[in-house]
This record gives C-alpha cells, structure tokens and sequence, in this order.
C-alpha cells in the first residue's frame, strides 16, 4: 500500500483561481521523486495538499491509507514534512539551533533527545559548525538548508523538497542529492521540486511533469527527458547533456559516460 496518495485532487485558491486540477499520484516510502513544471504549473500548491497546509477543494489526500479529511494539519505535518520554497517563509527564531530544536521540541521530546536530533540533522546539511550564528548570517541558499535540517529533525515520513537547487552552487547541488539519497536510505520518501533538470537527470529514477495545474505525464528521466513532445507542451527543456547528444545525432543518453560510449561505438562502424 502506498504512504502517500492523492485521489483525484483539485484546489482553488479563496480568489476562485484554480491551480491544481484532478491530480492523482501514489507515493512509496523509501522513494525520491522529483517534480518538474514551468512557473505556475501548480507544483508548489500540489505538495501544500500533501501536508495540509492547503485542503483539496475536491479529492482526498490519504496518509498511510487514512483518509485525512479529519485530521489536523499539526497531525498531518507529523508525517509530510513541507520544506517552504522561500526560506524565509519558514525561519523564525534567532540561532539555526533553536530553528532546528523548534520541531522537536514541539514533540515534546526530552532535552537530550532533542539534542542528539539537533546534532544529526545540522551534520547531515552541513551546519554543525554554525549552529550558534542568526539565520541571517547565511546567505540565501545556505538558509535553504536550515529549513531543510529543521523538518529532518522532526522525522516525518516524507519530506517535500520546493526548489532546494535555486541559486545553489555545484557544492551544495552536491550536499543536497547527498541528503536525498541519506533520507531514500532512511526509507523516506522525498520528494523534490526542481527546475535544474541535470539535477533530476543525475537523483532521479521518477519524475512528475505538472503542466498547467495538470500532472501531464510521470516517468524514468530517460523517458521523459527524450520525449520532446512533452517537454514543448510543458515548456521545458532537456538536460545540456541529451540538447549534446541529439546536436550530435544521438538518442536516449543520460549521461556524458553514456554519450561517449554511443560516439565511440559510431566512430568504430564508421571506420
Ligand atoms: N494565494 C494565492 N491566491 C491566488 N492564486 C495563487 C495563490 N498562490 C498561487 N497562486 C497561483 O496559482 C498558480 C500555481 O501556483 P504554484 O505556486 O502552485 O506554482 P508553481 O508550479 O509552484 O510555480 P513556481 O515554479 O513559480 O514556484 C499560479 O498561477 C499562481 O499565481
Ligand atoms: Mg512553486
């Protein structure tokens, strides 16, 4: 049975603008998926239904199996952690400790329990060091993995990801797909909005293309990424490596080993 399921969900906002439309989707612990459309698509309002934060104007969100029609947002949060697009929509205290401690300690966990949570998710995203210094301190991007380590350290089952990548540089695009892959092994399910498509090419074995408040399409990066069609329709482009290979006259790679090894191969035959 999946974790995680939305059954056939639409939302409008108070102002009567629609911006998700009969979406349905099935999420399996332990998986990372990865989440792709143009601005406005209805990403952002998509993943807001999945912890409450938004409540479907028709359909229903179910949380391992449950029916959340009922269920407070605070109980829903427990198990969808939302990690904001805007890190500043989230951050509200004065060190990155006490941002971090703040969930947990909701949980009413003991100090020391508290601690030992603090310590691991600031290690995990790379903030031990800085764990006394205002939020402010960090730039941007960095904030990014503040809020990150703060819904870590609460333990929610799923953990949603709304572009961890923007402005991030080659470093930390690197820390991330590392705590994506760190929490996958924990057996959460991440899922992770994005519009750096080198980065779900490189993370990503599923990937949900949302298209004017519509999932359009889901699928292996390889199958989206060579389906041009869709990806004209949905305004996006595919990674550098696949715009190379079809320069080239090459189909269906992922990766540069990938495109080498079809070059290779082309130079051979046509010795
Ligand atoms: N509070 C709101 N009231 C009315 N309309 C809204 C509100 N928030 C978002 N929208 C509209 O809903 C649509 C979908 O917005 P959403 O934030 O879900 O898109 P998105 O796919 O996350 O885009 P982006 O990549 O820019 O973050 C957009 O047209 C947006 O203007
Ligand atoms: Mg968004």
């Amino acid at each position: 049975m999946s974790f995680l399921k939305l059954e056939a969900v639409s939302y409008s906002y108070p102002n009567g603008f629609e911006a998700t439309r009969d979406v349905s989707l099935s999420f399996e612990l332990g998986e990372a998926v990865a989440i792709i459309g143009q601005n406005g698509a209805g990403k952002t309002t998509t993943v807001k239904l999945m912890n409450g934060l938004l409540r479907p104007t028709k359909g229903e969100v179910l949380i391992d199996g449950v029916s959340t029609k009922h269920v407070t947002t605070a109980q829903m949060s427990k198990h969808v952690g939302y990690v904001f697009q805007n890190p500043d929509d989230q951050i509200f205290q004065d060190t990155i400790e006490k941002e971090i401690a703040f969930g947990p300690k909701n949980q009413k966990l003991s100090a020391t329990v508290v601690k030992e949570k603090v310590a691991a998710a600031a290690e995990l995203c790379g903030l031990t060091d800085v764990l006394h210094e205002h939020p402010y301190n960090l730039s941007y991007s960095k904030r990014k993995f503040i809020t990150i380590a703060a819904i870590i350290a609460m333990d929610p089952e799923v953990v949603i990801l709304d572009e961890p990548t923007a402005g991030q540089d080659r470093e930390s695009t690197e820390l991330l797909g590392m705590i994506i892959k760190e929490l996958a092994k924990r057996n959460k399910t991440v899922i992770t909005i994005t519009h750096d498509m080198e980065f779900v090419a490189k993370e990503f074995q599923r990937v949900l293309v949302f298209a004017d408040k519509q999932l359009r399409r889901e699928g292996t990066p390889r199958e989206i990424f060579w389906d041009e069609q869709l990806l004209a329709l949905s305004g996006l482009k595919q990674p550098y490596i696949c715009q190379l290979a079809k320069a080239v006259g090459i189909r269906d790679v992922l990766t540069m080993a990938e495109l080498g090894k079809k070059v290779r191969l082309h130079e051979k035959n046509s010795d």
